[in-house]
């Protein structure tokens, strides 16, 4: 049933990409083409730039061997090969080390929509781009150390908000509009246009504390996106912010209701909420 007495003690296995079959390949192709059709005016520069430097087209699901080398010249990160979800302790050890654990197997064709698990084309298309930025590689690792902390300290729950609503979901604001950053709606394509032009969801301004306190959807599209003002600015933020006193102020706080918009947001676009509605 599970591949657990398989792996090293830090959760890595072999990749295996002598082993994807022609039909795997062309899924990675047929979804990179969907995403790479899309992307330009919804992804942010910095994740296009990621795309372009990374050159993910031509020869199918990349090799994580030959994509680490890039990586680390790039900014000292490496893609490492997991069977799948790994333990949350596991999963920030790698980060604090700058690695990032990928998902080595694909979609069927038949899945290429909906997927519980994250797989190598979410894990890679989706999140390696952001990791040739500078400031972005310096947000995941301190994010991996944030995570050992918070683990510490019982507090994942709320930690784990903060990846939700900015590695996984997060738009930027920009000059030209919102872009999208995050790795789950940029390897989405319905999540792409949703995020962006869907009535439906909120579109709020980025606030630490309060982003710690909103519970999130794991099933379905988001019915909040959060909006960061630059991938600096949220580098400066939560490194310079001690948690663990958040931590503790939380304690005394209610949740804010998954939808609610509070009286301190800045709201970007207030959502109709329909879609969440009828589903
Ligand atoms: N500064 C945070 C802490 O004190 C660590 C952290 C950094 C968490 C970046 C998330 C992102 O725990
Ligand atoms: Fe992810």
């Amino acid at each position: 049933m599970s591949a657990s007495l398989d792996h090293a003690p830090d959760w890595t296995i072999p990749q295996g990409w002598e082993h994807y079959t022609a039909t795997e390949h062309r899924t990675w192709t047929t979804l990179y083409e969907r995403q790479a059709a899309l992307l330009p005016q919804r992804a942010c520069n910095e994740f296009l730039a990621g795309l372009t430097a990374l050159d993910f087209y031509s020869g199918g699901i990349p090799d994580f061997r030959r994509l680490s080398e890039k990586l680390m010249r790039l900014t000292g990160w490496q893609v490492v090969a997991v069977p799948g979800l790994v333990p949350e302790e596991i999963f920030f050890e790698h980060l604090a080390n700058r690695r990032f654990p990928a998902g080595n197997f694909i979609r069927r064709a038949g899945q290429l929509d909906y997927l519980e698990e994250p797989d190598v084309f979410h894990d890679v298309f989706g999140h390696v781009p952001m990791l040739t930025n500078p400031v972005f590689a310096d947000y995941m690792q301190a994010y991996g150390q944030g995570g050992l902390r918070a683990e510490k300290l019982g507090r994942l729950p709320n930690l784990a908000r903060l990846y939700w609503y900015t590695v996984e979901f997060g738009l930027l604001n920009t000059e030209q509009g919102l872009r999208i950053y995050g790795a789950g709606i940029v390897s989405s394509r319905t999540e792409t246009i949703f995020a962006l032009e869907d009535l439906s969801p909120n579109r709020l301004g980025f606030n630490l504390k309060r982003v710690l306190r909103t519970p999130y959807r794991i099933d379905d599209f988001q019915q909040n996106y959060f909006v960061i003002e630059s991938l600096q600015s949220l580098l400066d933020e939560t490194v310079s912010t001690d948690f663990a006193p958040l931590y503790a102020e939380l304690e005394s706080l209610p949740e804010i209701a998954i939808a609610a918009i509070e009286p301190g947001d800045r709201v970007f676009t207030r959502g109709t909420q329909h879609y969440a509605a009828t589903h």
